[in-house]
């Protein structure tokens, strides 16, 4: 096992399922202890548990990022165990997808307050804890669609341009803190969120994409642990492309 990472302590938001539980194992085996959370804690503790049989060091807790009240809570209750959260992936995210004409304000509500107010919310959580220690890698996971745009995802690609907006500025403010604030941005990624798509929109994507594939979560993991790494120390502000050539 590497142990670039060894002492540091990372959460990982959303990291039951899909890119997020890739995230968490990557982390873990390259030596961090990681907390990864999701909205039941037995889904986080079912995830963490596959990764400590592969002898990684993780343990999952309940925590929705669209409430206050759970985020100040299990923010509270990782520090209070762990006294440092010098790694930060805000990865938890969802799709409510409609076209305009029927998109419905429950729709736009939902994906706002999960997939932007949410790392507006641990980051707010997390961040002065960050600023005490003098050490800090925050990660955020937008989307290629923040570039491109999307037809029915008005609200996601909202929300995912919003966090790298929110990202720059964020990087600013913490900087001298020695604390560094990058997206990495997927591309299409095979997980349960991409999996609902017909073959017909499959095969559309796949024409887009230079590489001839989806990405996968080992592809999206790799870039976020180098930007947590000793290697990039000196990256922040920016978003790292994760997408086969289908945005340039
Ligand atoms: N898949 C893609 O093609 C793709 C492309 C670009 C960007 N992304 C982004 O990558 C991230 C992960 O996507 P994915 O494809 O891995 O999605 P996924 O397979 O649907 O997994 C989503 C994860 O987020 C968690 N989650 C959802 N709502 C939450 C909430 N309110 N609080 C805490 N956790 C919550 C889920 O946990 P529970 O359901 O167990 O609570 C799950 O662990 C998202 O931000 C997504 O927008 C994905």
């Amino acid at each position: 096992m590497s142990a670039m990472l060894e002492g540091k302590t990372a959460l990982v938001t959303g990291g039951s399922r899909g890119i997020g539980r890739q995230i968490a194992e990557t982390l873990a085996l390259a030596g961090a202890e990681v907390v990864l959370t999701a909205r039941t804690r037995e889904a986080a503790e079912q995830a963490a548990g596959e990764i400590r049989e592969k002898d990684g060091r993780a343990h999952g807790i309940a925590l929705d990022v669209s409430d206050d009240v759970s985020v100040a809570d299990g923010v509270k209750a990782v520090l209070a165990d762990y006294a440092k959260i010098p790694i930060l992936v805000n990865n938890a995210g969802v799709t409510c997808d409609n076209l305009i004409l029927r998109m419905k304000s429950e729709d736009w509500n939902t994906v706002l307050q999960t997939n932007l107010t949410g790392v507006y919310r641990v980051c707010k959580a997390v961040v002065p804890s960050m600023i005490r220690a003098r050490e800090g890698r925050i990660v955020n996971i937008t989307s290629v669609v923040a570039g491109i745009g999307n037809p029915g995802q008005t609200n996601y690609a909202a929300t995912k341009a919003g966090i790298e907006g929110f990202s720059r500025s964020l990087t600013r403010e913490v900087a001298s803190r020695k604390i560094t604030v990058n997206c990495v941005a997927p591309g299409f990624v095979d997980t349960d969120m991409t999996r609902e798509l017909d073959e017909k929109a499959r095969k559309t994507l796949l024409d887009q994409v230079p590489l001839g594939r989806l990405g996968n979560p080992a592809d999206v993991a790799s870039a976020v642990l180098f930007l947590v790494g000793d290697g990039a120390g000196y990256v922040t502000g920016t978003t790292l492309h994760v997408n086969g050539g289908m945005y340039m």
